[in-house]
């Protein structure tokens, strides 16, 4: 195991939630507690029926997802006027997701990011694995787990309801060894917070480093430019990458670069700078070492405010690393939800993961999982509002 899974705050957050309800009535408690409900979304053309599962709380916050590609499909929160939008982007029918190659709101994997040149080396044995960017090979390879059909069933836990996909990748997919179970859940708690839990086991030794690829606009319904948006990421230090953004494997500080997010800042505010790493992402396409301090479980990661809306977006993980792109291969040919394009710059994705080419660096933390362990690793999206 990576990471103990559950964070001393988050064991605070759901002792506290208990004593609270202990003196609650059950028809209290059964009407706050967030249900979720399932229907087809779509059939794939070799027969699979693909699932949506939504979740809903007592303060109207909806989350879906769907079983292909285990996908955050939509993510309905209110504004400061209580006004609610849409705050990820999609596609209003299956084919859409189908066809999709910007990866809008599935699971990425096996391996999230990019592995150089598409090969790696495990205990003396070279894999060569699928190229789909450039020479190297990203988000799993051609037919990642982001087009996979998985299983999907509701669950209610405590006062959480969500829904776990479940997916057995084959020994040899897109080149990676040994058959790998996994699951994800998302679960929705009465505090406005998504739980997503990644757990995956092997038979034989290989690289595993699974994400969430949602594409965020605060401003809901995709409206609009996201360089007004605030991040803060709580990080000292990023990977620079080369022209293929493939990490150099320097550890290198953000300090006095346009890669210090450590106070709220706007994201356009330094994008345009000359700067080789901006350069060679088209803007920002990084991944920042968070500061975990020598703490394992759970640590706040990243913040994000729209001033305009007063929507907030908080994110804590177990894991190491966070990507932070912000959405600069949009140009406004792919039309998604009611049909609007996707323009340049109009949603960012916040991957929480290990280091990109991790399996090509002895010095990035191991990204191996082995028989016997299990891969346990959790991220908490929280959605509020400032005033
Ligand atoms: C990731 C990568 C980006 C881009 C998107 C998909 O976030 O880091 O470079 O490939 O996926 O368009």
């Amino acid at each position: 195991m990576r990471y103990s899974l559950v964070g001393l705050a988050l064991v605070a957050a759901c002792s506290g939630r208990e004593a609270a309800r202990s003196g609650d009535s059950a028809v209290t408690l059964a009407s706050s507690a967030p249900v979720v409900t399932r229907a087809t979304f779509g059939t794939l053309p070799d027969g699979g029926v693909v699932e949506q599962f939504s979740l809903k709380n007592a303060h109207g916050i909806e989350v879906r997802a769907m079983s292909y590609g285990a996908s955050i499909t939509s993510i309905k929160t209110p504004d400061r006027a209580g006004a609610f939008g849409d705050i990820v982007f999609g596609y209003d029918s299956l084919g859409a997701y189908i066809r999709d190659a910007s990866y809008f709101g599935p699971t990425v994997g096996r391996f999230a990011n990019r592995i150089a040149r598409a090969r790696f080396t495990l205990d003396g044995r070279t894999y060569a694995l699928a190229v789909n960017d450039g020479v190297n090979t990203l988000h799993g390879g051609r037919r990642g787990l982001n087009k996979a059909l998985w299983r999907g069933e509701p669950f209610t836990r405590g006062d959480t309801a969500g829904v776990t996909f479940r997916y057995t990748s084959p020994d040899g997919e897109e080149g990676y060894p040994g058959t790998l179970q996994l699951a994800v859940s998302y679960g929705l708690t009465p505090n406005n917070e998504l739980v997503i839990d990644y757990e995956a086991t092997t038979d034989k030794p290989t690289p595993v480093n699974v994400s969430q690829h949602g594409y965020w606009n605060l401003h809901g319904d995709g409206r609009g430019t996201i360089l007004d948006h605030l991040l803060t990421i709580d990080a000292s230090s990023y990977t620079p990458v080369d022209s293929t953004l493939i990490p150099t494997g320097k550890i290198a500080p953000v300090d006095g670069t346009p890669f210090d997010f450590r106070t709220p800042t706007a994201i356009g505010a330094r994008i345009g700078q000359t700067d080789t790493q901006l350069r060679f992402g088209k803007g920002y396409d990084h991944n920042w070492v968070l500061d975990r301090g020598g703490r394992t479980g759970l640590v706040h990661a990243a913040r994000v405010t729209d001033p305009t809306s007063g929507r907030t977006l908080d994110i804590a993980t177990t894991e190491p690393g966070f990507q932070f792109y912000s959405g600069n291969f949009l140009d406004g040919s792919v039309h998604g939800k009611g049909g609007q394009p996707y323009a340049h710059r109009t949603a960012i994705v916040l991957e929480t993961q290990h280091f990109p080419d991790s399996p090509n660096h002895a010095s990035f933390p191991s990204t191996i999982l082995r028989p016997g362990d299990t891969l346990r690793s959790r991220t908490v999206f929280t959605f509020g509002v400032t005033r």
